[in-house]
């Protein structure tokens, strides 16, 4: 089975409507065609992008459908703002929000339930590499994913990889490291169902730029990456989505 590539990008709290509308015009003069490519501003903004070669995404929803949850996003809004997509577990979220792997578990059903594509994101901290502890700490994230979710509703998702101690710090994974976990990602995976590890997309996140994205996205369990700071920068962007065909 052939995965299209991808390559997403999260603005992150970063972002403003000229940037949202150049961004349109430029990304529209290109046409991806394989490679999906999707861009995740703050959910604000969504509607101001006029996407035809391109998808977009939030970069958080709520596990509820509606009520009194002041400040959060539900996936039904999302939808209506024109996400296709939807960053669910995302190192940030997880940190500053105390978000748990079975809240990340649950907003991943909650996308799939308003048919938005979740990017469940995991990935360890410097410490737990240091203790040798990376596969053990990225198969709990996973497993409860995999406890909340039937085989066929993972099927439907994507999954980033993303080394903590790599996101903004201009410190990206090495290819093989970035590989050694992206194989344990696609072994965890097959343990479940073959079909699942050959169907699912993994992107691997921290620190992509275009001088290392064919690098990395040359290994054979990367699809692609989740791309954030250089995901602000059109041409960056653009660069780095070429380097995913
Ligand atoms: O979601 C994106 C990641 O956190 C990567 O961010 O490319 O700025 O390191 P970065």
């Amino acid at each position: 089975i052939k995965r299209t590539p991808m390559v997403a990008g999260n603005w992150k709290m970063n972002g403003s409507r000229s940037l949202v509308e150049s961004f349109s015009d430029t990304l529209n003069t290109h046409s991806f065609k394989e490679v999906d490519v999707v861009v995740c501003p703050p959910s604000g903004y969504l509607s101001f992008f006029v996407a035809e070669t391109f998808d977009t995404g939030g970069q958080d929803l709520s596990a509820q459908d509606n009520g009194a949850h002041t400040g959060d996003m539900s996936g039904t809004m999302l939808t209506e703002l024109g996400a296709r997509y939807v960053i669910v577990g995302h190192s940030e979220r997880r940190e500053n929000h105390g978000e748990s792997n079975e809240l990340v578990a649950d907003k991943a059903l909650k996308a799939l339930d308003n048919k938005l594509v979740p990017i469940i994101c995991v990935g360890e901290s410097l410490s737990i590499r240091e203790q040798n502890k990376v596969n053990d700490f990225v198969g709990a994230q996973l497993a409860a994913v995999f406890d909340v979710l039937t085989t066929e509703q993972v099927s439907k998702c994507v999954i980033a990889y993303e080394p903590i101690w790599a996101i903004g710090t201009g410190k990206t994974a090495s290819p093989e490291q970035a590989q050694e976990v992206h194989a344990f990602i696609r072994e965890t995976l097959a343990g479940k169902e073959k079909s699942l590890a050959e169907k699912t997309r993994v992107l691997y996140g921290g620190s992509v730029k275009p001088d290392n994205a064919a690098q990395l996205f040359a290994q054979p369990d990367i699809d692609g990456g989740l791309i954030g700071g250089a995901s602000l920068k059109t041409e960056d962007f653009i660069a780095i989505c070429q380097a995913a065909i």
